[in-house]
């Protein structure tokens, strides 16, 4: 069972669908969950709602962040920022199968519940599991007041603003952006550096701009999309940063357009998916300009060799892909905000190509209130 599809209260502002409006109002949206955060003084940002102190912040030994869908996926992007950032291990888990297999429950590790609605059980009931075993629980939540919020020890509000349609992108960008400010948080709270601080700072501050940018190559993604509509199957690869991307990507366009696709590791290419490859199954490569670029560059080179079509989405033009959405370049941390944007256009025209019912695709809801 389902929440009833409340669309009909949102005006769509001149867009034909919400998914498009929703995509548009990102740079917006980003700067709402910004807007207030940043202590310039100590280069760190400022969580009101976290509740939790330096000396807990110092405590902490683990982050395991728990959601379902599209926000577990914006939870493996915050895992990775928090390693990256704070030095402290992390990861994340569907909340669904954590809240089933009796899980150890430590009182060294933050949990994260992540969700758009704050009303997805699977994700309720987890956090209601942990919180009966004694564990602090944040929440990342977009919507004020809701059961997941109300029920969590302290977290963060996303401030995206209302999301419709039923796939969620407005709501996966602030959410990432989100744990980059936990992440720095808990970071300058611990060993991060100043000068550290101050770089991914400003990098935050350019994420509307640049995102601006991407929407505005919003018709070279349309012709793209017409091309790639008559796959009945797409592979989406990536590795470290670029693999939760990669996730993201293929869930968006399985979701609004029902063409079979699927994310696979790029290292994990040889041991498995190169036996697919041919002209008829489309790569996207996520390939950002980061220390493992060449590594990327030899899969494309793989595929290639294969007859297999690519399109990469990379920080410059990349000679082994047969096209190249290039996206600008942030810091190496933050690159997973942005490489996924163009892809919710890709994901957004390939449906409109296929006539499908995008604001709300066959036997999916917005949110999942029961088991
Ligand atoms: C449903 C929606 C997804 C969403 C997931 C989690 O499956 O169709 O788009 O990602 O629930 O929702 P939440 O509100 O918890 O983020």
């Amino acid at each position: 069972t389902t929440v009833e599809w409340e669309a009909a209260s949102y005006d769509m502002g001149g867009h034909d669908t919400y998914m498009h409006k929703e995509i548009h109002e990102q740079a917006d949206a980003v700067d709402r969950v910004l807007r207030g955060r940043i202590d310039e003084r100590f280069s760190t940002v400022h969580l009101g709602g976290l509740n939790l102190d330096a000396r807990e912040a110092r405590r902490i030994r683990r982050v395991k962040i728990l959601g379902c869908g599209t926000s577990y996926h914006a939870g493996m992007i915050g895992a990775q920022m928090i390693e990256e950032l704070a030095r402290i291990p992390a990861d994340a888990e569907p909340a669904s199968e954590f809240r089933y297999r009796n899980a150890v429950v430590d009182p060294d590790t933050l949990y994260v519940a992540v969700s758009q609605s704050g009303e997805t059980y699977d994700v309720l009931a987890a956090v209601q599991e942990l919180k009966r075993k004694g564990a602090r629980v944040l929440g990342v939540v977009n919507v004020v007041g809701s059961a997941i919020a109300r029920e969590a020890d302290g977290g963060i509000y996303v401030h995206a603003g209302p999301e419709v349609c039923v796939v969620s992108t407005k709501c996966f960008t602030n959410t990432t952006v989100a744990f980059a400010l936990l992440a720095l948080h808990l970071g300058r709270t611990r060993d991060l550096s100043v000068r550290d601080g101050k770089r991914i700072i400003e990098g935050l501050r350019r994420l509307p701009a640049q995102i601006t940018e991407i929407l505005d190559q919003e018709q070279e993604i349309e012709k793209l999309a017409a091309r790639y509509a008559e796959a009945r199957s797409m592979l989406f690869i990536g590795r470290v940063r670029g693999y939760p991307v990669a996730r993201e990507a293929s869930l968006k366009l399985k979701e609004v357009s029902y063409i079979h696709a699927e994310a696979y590791p790029a290292s994990e290419l040889k041991h498995g998916p190169l036996a697919l490859i041919e002209p008829a199954l489309p790569t996207v490569a996520i390939v950002p300009d980061d220390d493992l670029l060449e590594k990327n560059r030899a899969a494309m080179e793989e595929i290639k060799a294969r007859s297999g079509r690519i399109m990469a989405v990379a920080h410059q033009h990349q000679e082994k892909a047969d096209e190249t959405i290039v996206v600008p370049k942030n810091e190496d941390e933050l690159d997973p905000i942005l490489m996924g944007i163009p892809l919710q256009l890709l994901a957004y025209h390939t449906a409109l190509a296929l006539g499908r019912d995008i604001d709300k695709p066959r036997n999916l809801a917005k949110s999942v209130t029961v088991e």
